[in-house]
């Protein structure tokens, strides 16, 4: 885990420059941090903005985010454990975020998001029992023209239909890992 990972290491644990310069999240993240002026005591809400963003909190995002607050890792790995309204990288091999933001949800989301529950098995924020598929939500994703959008293991992808999200989570769960 972060706070358990050397100095040396922890160079390699944010997300690489071409994550950071194609996934749009970081920027209105930055953004987010700016207008907070990177104040090291708005952890807290810059970690809310980032669970909004991503759905969850992993240790890639966690260590941009100590980074960027200038905070150290392990601090800012404590905080993100302590409280209980913050989601960790859930288990399952495979993660799919339903953005539910109001873009997405006048266009949909909430038939995606059921009917991948319905599939599935399992409800937003839980793992499927073979632990191939966890399920998730978040709030606006900063990719509205594209409405309604799903996150498939960090890729986003534009326009989704219920079809898709299932084809997708099954063609998961056939191919195993
Ligand atoms: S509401 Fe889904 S991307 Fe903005």
């Amino acid at each position: 885990m972060i706070s358990a990972i050397g100095k040396s290491k922890q160079r390699s644990l944010g997300p690489s420059p071409e994550k950071l310069s194609s996934d749009k999240r970081f920027k209105i993240l930055e953004t987010h941090m700016k207008r907070l002026q990177f104040r090291q005591d708005a952890l807290i809400e810059v970690l809310h903005k980032a669970q909004e963003l991503f759905g969850y909190l992993d240790d890639e995002l966690l260590y941009y985010v100590a980074k960027s607050l200038k905070l150290p890792p392990g601090r800012v790995y404590g905080v993100a454990t302590f409280y209980h309204f913050f989601t960790l990288r859930p288990k399952g091999v495979h993660i799919c975020v339903v953005c539910m933001g109001t873009a997405c949800y006048v266009k949909g989301a909430d038939k995606i998001l059921g009917a991948l529950e319905e599939s599935l098995g399992i409800k937003a924020g839980e793992t499927t029992p073979d632990g191939q598929v966890s399920l998730l939500t978040a709030r606006c994703i900063g990719a509205c023209g594209i409405a309604p959008a799903v996150v498939y293991d960090g890729a986003v992808a534009a326009r989704q239909t219920p079809v898709d999200a299932i084809k997708r989570v099954k063609g998961w769960m056939q191919h195993g890992a």
